[in-house]
């Protein structure tokens, strides 16, 4: 298996993407071939018959059978021995196999969340078996959406208000980018994902570490790592600037203007609230596009994340 990646090809990094690829290099190199003797030909014709001083008497032949029924088979058989090909692997990269480990995929702008069949879910990072058939159902809670893991050869659209599914199998360890490749407003270049194969013993290990993450750090660092984690960051700066959300710089104990021009102060209750059902309260100047992170966040989680807001909140007065 190629596990660098060509100049046009990224790493294969499933068990179908080789058949992917050598079904793409055939049709590649069929139509290089006619693209040659097409051009080539018309070439060669302009020279020899080019227009030379008297205008030539014009030929008489209007058709030629054989030449006819030669430039209709071949092409035909051609695409019919390519429409075989071509359905047959797409049957085999869309019936997962019965065996299969579903994980449900949730697109949402502008991030994913992979829930397992042990309960745990995770944002943005897709972590699974290494050499297991692997089924995704997958739907969409606002907009469509693109499921596209391009080492894998594996790209599905992901609608609102119906499942699609893909499966694939990575027989090897190792980390493929996921990317959404159906434009879905301000965020969808940065709707990315990870997914990290590893070894069953690293998987199970993963799904219980999963189960019970943050213990035995301070709610602050782990409230900074969800930040990351949870996808925050993609909206949401720590440092004053403005993104598709309000930065959480100083955020803590402020006055924030909502639409509709009532006020409320940025306490504990407000925050938790936000997260939760983000639009109860939008802020003044802003899109209500947050999704809810209602089901992805334990109570501590969310004890994590007021803590970090918390402490942005208080590095001015600390420092004044
Ligand atoms: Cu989601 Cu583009």
């Amino acid at each position: 298996m190629d596990t660098t990646g060509t100049l046009i090809m990224p790493p294969a990094g499933s068990t179908i993407a080789s058949e992917v690829d050598w079904l793409f290099y055939l049709i590649l190199y069929i139509s290089i071939f006619f693209f040659v003797l097409v051009v080539g030909a018309a070439t060669y014709f302009f020279i020899k018959y080019r227009r030379r001083g008297e205008i030539a008497p014009t030929s008489q032949v209007d058709h030629n059978i054989k030449l006819e029924i030669v430039w209709t088979v071949i092409p035909l058989a051609i695409v019919i021995i390519l429409f075989f090909l071509g359905f047959s692997l797409y049957m085999r990269m869309n019936i997962a196999p019965k065996d299969a480990l579903e994980v449900k995929v949730t697109a949402q702008r502008w991030l994913w969340t992979f829930d397992y069949p042990t309960g745990i879910n995770s944002v943005n990072e897709l972590v699974v078996p290494a050499g297991k058939p692997i089924k995704l159902l997958m739907s969409s809670n606002d907009v469509i959406h693109s499921f596209f893991v391009p080492d894998f050869r594996v790209k599905m659209d992901v609608l609102p208000n119906r499942y699609t599914s893909v499966w694939f199998n990575a027989p090897y360890p190792g980390q493929h980018n996921i990317q959404c490749s159906e434009y879905c407003g301000k965020g969808h270049s940065e709707m990315l994902g990870i997914v990290k194969v590893v070894s069953d013993r690293e998987y199970t290990e993963w799904l219980e570490s999963a189960a019970g993450p943050g213990e035995g750090i301070d709610l602050e660092s782990y409230g900074e790592q969800l930040f990351t984690s949870k996808r925050c960051v993609t909206c949401h700066t720590v440092d004053g600037s403005l993104n598709v959300g309000p930065s959480f710089l100083h955020l803590f104990g402020e006055n924030v203007y909502l639409q509709g021009g009532s006020q409320v102060r940025a306490d504990e209750n407000y925050l938790r609230e936000s997260i939760l059902a983000p639009e109860a309260k939008v802020v003044d100047g802003f899109e209500p596009v947050m999704p809810t992170y209602q089901g992805l966040l334990k109570p501590r989680d969310i004890d994590a994340l007021i803590a970090y807001i918390k402490s942005l909140g208080q590095e001015q007065g600390e420092q004044q």
